[in-house]
């Protein structure tokens, strides 16, 4: 398929480079920064686009892989385009689409991408699209290279999208903490690595709130009070460790 790809950022890279490498061909990219744009388009044989009164008109899909807030604003400065139009959010809905295409949809990657990552991580895919052929024709263009391909609503996708929240932005989140604790005190966070994978692996034999341990189920107030004193300048992780100690205490009622 003929592909024109909007944003030159994760999404638009990864994506393009897979889609290329699926053998299709990538039309334009466009970016509103020119530099970006230019090495984007060069890495994939593409043209470089910064003015969209430019943006030739013969590609089968246009994925629109702008930030979320530059979505709507960019959907009405388009030309007129009569192929499949799709964005790349988790939480916009497709209808943005609707007022001014007749084909359009949704290429939504569940997976947390930067352009940096290489080998790119596996990436299930969730679609949708405003009839069955459009949802037919993203079925066929993510297949070759999608961990899977799922269709769901918007309402589906919004809850995926929070799901994606809780189970990556928010565990990097913790990590951050714990790595900036260990370097503070000089410990080897190699270590970890393997009770971080355990606590991934073990979800294969059972859901999560069959495995929980630690002082805050064991209700051991001692511990908790040492380890509290100890961090108690680092407000981020004291603040942190206190408020999921008492949700794991009231979760399982100790
Ligand atoms: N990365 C992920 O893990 C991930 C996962 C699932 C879904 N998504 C979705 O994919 C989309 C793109 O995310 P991303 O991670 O690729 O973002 P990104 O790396 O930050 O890139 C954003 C792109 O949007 C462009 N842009 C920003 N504001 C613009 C504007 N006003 N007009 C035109 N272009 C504008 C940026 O251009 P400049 O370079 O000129 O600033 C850049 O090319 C978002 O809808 C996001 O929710 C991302």
């Amino acid at each position: 398929m003929r592909i024109g790809i909007f944003g030159t950022g994760n999404i638009a890279t990864v994506f393009g480079t897979l889609l290329k490498n699926a053998g299709n061909d990538i039309d334009f990219i466009y970016g509103r920064t020119p530099e970006n744009a230019d090495e984007l388009s060069k890495q994939l044989g593409a043209k470089a686009i910064v003015n969209l009164n430019e943006v030739p008109n013969g590609s089968d899909i246009w994925i629109l892989a702008v930030s979320d807030a530059a979505l709507t604003p960019l959907v009405s400065s388009l030309p007129p385009y009569s192929g499949i139009v799709v964005h790349t959010a988790g939480s916009i809905p497709q209808t943005i689409f609707e007022e001014k295409f007749s084909n359009y949809g949704v290429l939504y990657p569940y997976q947390s991408t930067r352009k940096e990552r290489k080998p790119n991580p596996p990436i299930p895919i969730f679609i949708n699209g405003n009839s069955p052929k459009v949802i037919n024709s993203l079925e066929a263009l993510a297949n070759p290279w999608a961990l899977s391909v799922t269709v769901v609503n918007d309402e589906q996708r919004l809850n995926y999208h929070l799901a994606a929240i809780v189970a990556n932005n928010f565990t990097n989140y913790i990590l951050i903490q714990l790595q900036e604790f260990m370097r503070a005190k000089n410990l080897d966070f190699d270590l970890v690595m393997p009770l971080l994978q355990e606590t991934l692996d073990r979800l294969n034999k059972g859901p999560a709130n069959t495995w929980q341990t630690g002082p805050a189920i064991r209700k051991d107030e001692v511990t908790i009070q040492k380890h509290l004193d100890l961090i108690k300048n680092e407000e981020r992780l004291h603040e942190m460790y206190a408020f999921l100690t008492n949700a794991i205490k009231h979760y399982f009622k100790v």
